[in-house]
C-alpha cells in the first residue's frame, strides 16, 4: 500500500470522538491503578496472556505519554505492555512456550464466541514504540491480532520486525515497519493489507471487520490526526470467531520451525515494551 498519496487524497470520514454503540471498551480510566489489572474489574482478562506466575500489575505500566492517543483524550490513559526473560506463557505443565516471549491484553468480554466477532464491527486501537524499551527488529513481533476460537489461525495480525516466512522478499528491508497482514492460514497466506513505518508517535488504527462478508477495511492516522480509510474493504477470511490480543508476542530466531512456540532462540536480558491507547470496538451494523 502506498499510503501517503492515499492519506492526502481522501477526506477524513471519522472524527476523534467515540460516538457509536460500543461492543467493548478497553480504554483505561485516568484514575486507574495498576492493581485494577489483577482484578475482575479490569477491562482486560486478569489471567491471560502472560508469563507463568506473573501478575498484570507487574507487566503493565501507565506511561506518561503526551499527547494522549486519539481516542483516549483527557478521560483515559495509555497502557504499556512489557516483556522480559520471565515472559514465558505456560498454559499447562506440558505446554511451556519457551519459543516465545509474550504478554497480551485480552478484552474481558471477548470470550471467543461473543458478538465481538460477528456482524459488522470496527476495532480501534493506537500503538506506539517505547524508546526506553526498544524492540529488537531481528525478531518478529505480533502487536495486535485476532486468534480464531479453534486456535488454528490469526484472521489478522499487526506485526513488526523481521517477519518469519515472508513471501515478500523486500520484507527484511522493512524491519521497523508496522505491517497488518490478513488471515495467516488461509489461501491469502498472510497477505499485507497495510504497512507503515513504526515511528515514535502514535499510530491509530480502525479496522472495519465485516464478518457477514469476510472483509477487512483499514482506517489509519498518524499522531492525533483523524482516521481516514487507507484501503477499500479487502476480502479476508475473518470467520472462526476468537479473541483479540494487544501486547507483544515475540517470536524466536531459527529456521524451519515445526513447533514454533517451543523452539528457536530467544536472547536473554531483554526489557522491551509497546504502548497502547484507545482500545475499543464499535458496532458498525448501522453504518456507524
Ligand atoms: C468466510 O470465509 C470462510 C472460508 O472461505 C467461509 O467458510 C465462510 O463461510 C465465509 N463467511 C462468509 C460470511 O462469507
Ligand atoms: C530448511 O528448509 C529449506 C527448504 O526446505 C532447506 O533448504 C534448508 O536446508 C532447511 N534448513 C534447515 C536448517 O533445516
Ligand atoms: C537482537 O536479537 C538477536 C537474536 O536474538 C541477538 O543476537 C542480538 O544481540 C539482539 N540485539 C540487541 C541489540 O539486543
Amino acid at each position: 500500500m502506498h499510503i501517503l498519496s492515499t492519506l492526502l487524497a481522501v477526506a477524513p470520514v471519522l472524527v476523534a470522538a467515540q460516538n457509536c454503540p460500543l461492543q467493548f471498551d478497553g480504554r483505561v480510566p485516568k484514575s486507574a491503578k495498576l492493581g485494577l489489572l489483577d482484578t475482575a474489574k479490569s477491562p482486560f482478562n486478569a489471567d491471560y496472556v502472560k508469563g507463568a506466575g506473573l501478575k498484570w500489575s507487574e507487566i503493565a505500566k501507565f506511561p506518561k505519554v503526551s499527547p494522549p492517543s486519539l481516542f483516549d483524550g483527557s478521560t483515559y490513559k495509555a497502557i504499556e505492555v512489557t516483556i522480559d526473560d520471565t515472559s514465558i506463557f505456560a498454559p499447562s505443565a506440558d505446554n511451556v512456550q519457551i519459543g516465545f516471549r509474550r504478554a497480551e491484553l485480552m478484552p474481558t468480554t471477548n470470550t471467543g464466541s461473543d458478538p465481538s466477532t460477528t456482524g459488522i464491527k470496527t476495532l480501534h486501537f493506537s500503538v506506539r514504540a517505547d524508546t526506553s524499551r526498544p524492540l529488537n527488529y531481528t525478531h518478529e513481533y505480533q502487536l495486535v491480532f485476532l486468534e480464531s476460537a479453534d486456535y488454528s489461525t490469526n484472521q489478522f495480525a499487526l506485526k513488526t520486525g523481521s517477519i518469519i516466512d515472508d513471501s515478500d522478499p523486500r520484507g527484511h528491508l522493512k524491519k521497523n515497519w508496522l505491517r497488518l497482514v490478513g488471515n495467516v492460514a488461509n489461501d491469502n497466506g498472510g497477505k499485507t493489507l497495510f504497512e507503515v513505518p513504526f515511528g515514535k508517535d502514535w499510530h491509530n488504527f480502525g479496522l472495519r471487520l465485516d464478518f457477514t462478508k469476510n472483509t477487512t477495511q483499514v482506517f489509519y492516522s498518524p499522531s492525533i490526526l483523524p482516521l481516514i480509510p487507507v484501503t477499500p474493504p479487502i476480502h479476508n477470511d475473518i470467520s472462526g470467531q476468537g479473541q483479540l490480543h494487544f501486547g507483544l508476542l515475540k517470536k524466536p530466531i531459527g529456521k524451519n520451525f515445526t513447533d514454533m512456540p517451543h523452539q528457536g532462540y530467544q536472547e536473554p536480558g531483554i526489557h522491551e515494551g509497546a504502548i497502547f491507547g484507545g482500545i475499543f470496538e464499535e458496532d458498525s451494523t448501522h453504518g456507524c
